[in-house]
């Protein structure tokens, strides 16, 4: 899934060497206006279509013909990107993806997409051109790993972003590259995470999920430390340590730090992603429908992993430290128990109503050892809770956190990258569901609020530290295929965390 080519071609639509060139069309515009050199491209087909009304523009709306006058491509599509109210970058993102993965159905081995200007200037060249390329590249994504026959389509061999000469920032050619470049390095990195979510538990023990954090890092020149049992005993991380105790799969702990040389000391960001390789439920074990999906339950630390991995390539100006908790959650004899009681690595103590409620509890150490570690600021990832994909289903993740001002740059990130985070509160009332008895807490506040009694429990490790966490669980797995996503894992997350990395400017 690494190494995909996608370029910059400066370049006339007419003149692109390529088999298949993508044209957007937005719903009500004069194509031909705004693009004359189609009216002789394909001897009036696309004149003929758009009088017919056979193409009008509508989102993801795909019209394909034979280029001819002098066109160097092969064939020329037409691909609806919907209203110009509508058409941000996301949009731009999705009709990039939704292109792409048709002509892999085809069996197109070099595509080329043509940026046109934003309606209003709501977005420049380097901004589109970056979203295209990540919209190319997330359509490459395949999960044939598996599959010993029955070959799926395979990625395009070479993929282009044409800017037209006419375009004003062609001035500023090396930005532009830089941004391609950008768009891939953050397609890949959202594929690579995909590719974790498809592994099967079975492979991917946490021992095998930190050796592939280890080989990512290594790629890419990260520092990366792998704590073992021991070393998390030593630690007094007693609630990763209380999940894992029901499995034969010990738990580890994931450290990859990016330190560029000169990064200021603060801030320094801190990313947290659960990594529950394999989620059971435990003693308070799950239905056997759909468990299955429970492989997934490290989409947060596949998150922050592969956004380590894009914040190295891409050089983030910042420090960075992504800490990914990973254990399996098992029924086994030595399990935790409803009832037990357990004490963190920050001294708090747990008692676990529901040991299904496990995220949290490793969550609860990994923002403690982020910011032992010395993180000012902090983002988690984690598919945490069933109420959020109740509260917000596939649409959104759920956004929490404080203060404000962090939370917003984080939701627009979001919204830019393609993660769409949805705001939710952490009112007191909250916590008060988390009272117990005999212990600080306990770690399940019942069926009221489900996301958000999981958020406040995650706030009490956070302490004052500028904290964002993100409920993935109704994001990180698509159910149904999309012209623009395809069934399966969906990388949620690895774009926004880079980048708000990579734009510590805007938010200090
Ligand atoms: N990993 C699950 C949450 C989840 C559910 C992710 C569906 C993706 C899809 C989490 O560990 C869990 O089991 N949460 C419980 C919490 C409850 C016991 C308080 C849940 O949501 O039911
Ligand atoms: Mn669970
Ligand atoms: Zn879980």
């Amino acid at each position: 899934m690494v190494g995909n080519a996608v370029a910059l071609a400066v370049s006339a639509p007419a003149d692109v060497d390529t088999d298949l060139l993508v044209v957007p069309h937005l719903e009500g515009e004069n194509l031909l206006q705004a693009v004359p050199e189609l009216a002789h491209a394909s001897g009036g087909a696309v004149e003929k279509a758009l009088n017919t009304r056979e193409v009008q523009g509508k989102p993801y709306e795909l019209f394909l013909t034979p280029a001819a006058g002098g066109w160097r491509a092969g064939r020329i599509a037409i691909v609806g990107a919907g209203r110009a109210a509508d058409f941000d970058l996301e949009r731009l993102r999705r009709v990039a993806t939704a292109a792409a993965a048709a002509a892999k159905q085809r069996r197109v081995a070099r595509i080329a997409f043509l940026y046109r200007p934003s309606p209003d200037a709501r977005f420049d060249a380097a901004a589109a051109a970056q979203t295209i390329a990540e919209g190319l590249i997330l359509a490459a994504f395949n999960s044939d790993r598996y599959k010993s026959r029955d070959h799926v389509p395979p990625p395009p061999e070479r993929m282009t972003v044409v800017v037209p000469p006419s375009t004003q920032e062609t001035a500023q050619l090396h930005a532009l590259e830089e941004a391609v470049e950008r768009g891939r390095v953050l397609g890949e990195s959202s594929n690579i995470a995909r590719d974790l979510c498809n592994e099967p538990a079975n492979v991917l023990t946490p021992s095998v999920f930190a050796e592939r954090a280890v080989q990512i890092s290594r790629e890419v020149g990260l520092s990366v430390e792998i704590l073992d049992e021991d070393e998390i005993a030593r630690l007094r991380m007693g609630l990763l340590l209380g999940v894992a105790r029901g499995s034969a799969e010990p738990p580890r702990v994931i450290v990859m730090t990016h330190e560029p040389p000169g990064a200021p000391a603060s801030p320094v960001l801190g990313l947290v992603g659960k990594g529950i390789t394999f989620d059971t439920g435990g003693i308070s074990i799950k239905p056997a429908e759909g468990m299955d999906r429970m492989k997934d339950d490290m989409a947060g630390g596949a998150a922050v992993i592969c956004a380590m991995r894009a914040i190295a390539i891409l050089r983030a100006p910042i420090k960075v430290i992504g800490v990914v908790p990973a254990a399996e959650n098992m029924p086994g004899g030595r399990a935790i128990k409803p009832g037990d009681v357990l004490t963190g690595a920050s001294g708090k103590t747990v008692e676990v109503l529901n040991t299904d409620a496990e995220g949290r509890l490793i969550l609860g150490d990994a923002l403690w050892y982020a910011q032992r570690l010395g993180a000012t600021h902090l983002v988690d990832v984690a598919t945490l809770t069933g109420a959020c994909v109740v509260a917000l289903g596939k649409a959104a993740s759920g956004l929490f956190g404080q203060p404000e001002p962090w939370v917003e740059a984080i939701r627009k990130l979001a919204a830019r990258a393609g993660d769409r985070a949805w705001p939710m509160p952490l009112y007191d009332e909250y916590s008060e569901q988390l009272r117990s008895e005999i212990a600080d807490m306990v770690n399940t506040g019942g069926r009221a609020a489900g996301a958000c009694t999981a958020a406040v429990f995650l706030k009490e490790f956070a302490n004052d530290v500028p904290w964002a966490h993100l409920d993935v669980a109704g994001t990180a797995w698509a159910d149904e295929p999309k012209p623009w996503q395809s069934k399966g894992p969906t990388g949620v997350a690895v774009r926004t965390l880079a980048e708000l990395a990579l734009s510590s400017a805007d938010w200090t």
